[in-house]
């Protein structure tokens, strides 16, 4: 009988391929006690950024993780969005890394964080409009072209719209798309967390998503703020674990669409490793329990071609 990918994530080891199970963003305070207990988990992900020297303790480490898990890449500083020229030696560092970590995944964010020569900490939103929308494509082919292979783009959380876009984000992601052939990353928390901002429905947002194109989800905690009208206003802050909303929100999509790898971010206040692997099981969990679903209405319309409805009805 043929091994459920539920019962072990050790035959994805020392390959690239990512199973559509739970993985964390890796983190150095973590790395020796997960090559000590070897943790049952998918993938690991790493910002690129993190490894644009050639050698040193961040590479000693990562190329220990890689023996024995594969990693997602995902980059946090190409500045797809940006009105300049894309940078090309950061672009051929990116290159570098796909070359000698091969991951599974690959994926950038819809985004800028430089102008002219000035780089920025924070992720900042685009429009959405025709020239936007068009240099972003152009960016993507030119990074997909250098990379040799497909990227993910992330959907942004966002606090406020801009008057000029003449494209809803959903229309902005499904164009790109289109147009590239690039995949998406969906960010559940970050839908979330725009969807309060904008006083939208996440649910609604969701069932719109271009879920085909979906290669990998995200899955991290807000911080809960107001605005001056004492509305909600929720910040993407990575700190904390995930909400029960998002929760909510991440069965339903995989119940709908499938399992796929799925990302426990958690980039400041960064917890002891069991509490980042608690979220990861978390995710699992719920992957298990829709995987499983799955499989028993499978087995009950199977035997309902064999008489199984009348059993059904009875
Ligand atoms: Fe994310």
């Amino acid at each position: 009988m043929a091994q459920s990918i539920y019962s072990k994530v050790s035959a994805a080891r020392n390959v690239s391929v990512i199973q559509p199970r739970a993985g964390a963003g890796l983190k150095a305070e973590h790395v020796s006690i997960i090559l000590e207990e070897q943790p049952e988990i998918a993938f690991f992900e790493v910002h690129a950024e993190n490894y644009m020297g050639a050698g040193g303790v961040p590479h000693r480490q990562l190329e220990a993780i890689r023996q024995d898990y594969p990693i997602s890449l995902h980059g946090v500083g190409l500045s797809i969005g940006a009105e300049r020229p894309l940078d090309k030696e950061h672009l051929q560092r990116f290159k570098i890394l796909n070359e000698r970590y091969e991951p599974g995944l690959f994926s950038e964010h819809l985004a800028w964080s430089t102008h002219d020569t000035t780089y920025f900490n924070d992720l900042l939103p685009v429009p959405y409009d025709e020239p936007t929308l068009e240099r972003v494509c152009s960016h993507i082919d030119q990074v997909q072209e250098v990379m040799g292979r497909r990227m993910l783009l992330e959907n942004p959380s966002t606090y406020v719209a801009f008057e000029q876009s003449t494209l809803s984000e959903l229309e902005f992601l499904s164009a790109v798309v289109d147009r590239t052939g690039c995949g998406l990353l969906l960010d559940v928390n970050n839908v979330y967390v725009s969807c309060v901002n904008h006083q939208q429905s996440a649910e609604d947002y969701l069932d719109a998503f271009p879920m085909h194109a979906v290669g990998e989800l995200h899955l991290g905690g807000h911080a809960c703020d107001e605005d001056d009208e004492g509305r909600p206003l929720l910040i993407d802050a990575h700190d904390r674990e995930v909400d029960e909303a998002v929760w909510r929100l991440y069965e339903k999509v995989i119940a709908s669409h499938g399992e796929l790898p799925t990302l426990i971010e958690w980039d400041n206040d960064v917890p002891d490793w069991p509490i980042l692997l608690a979220e990861a099981e978390a995710a699992n969990r719920i992957l298990a329990r829709v995987h499983s679903l799955k499989e028993a209405v499978g087995s009950v319309r199977a035997e309902g071609g064999q008489g199984g409805e009348a059993r059904l009805a009875g």
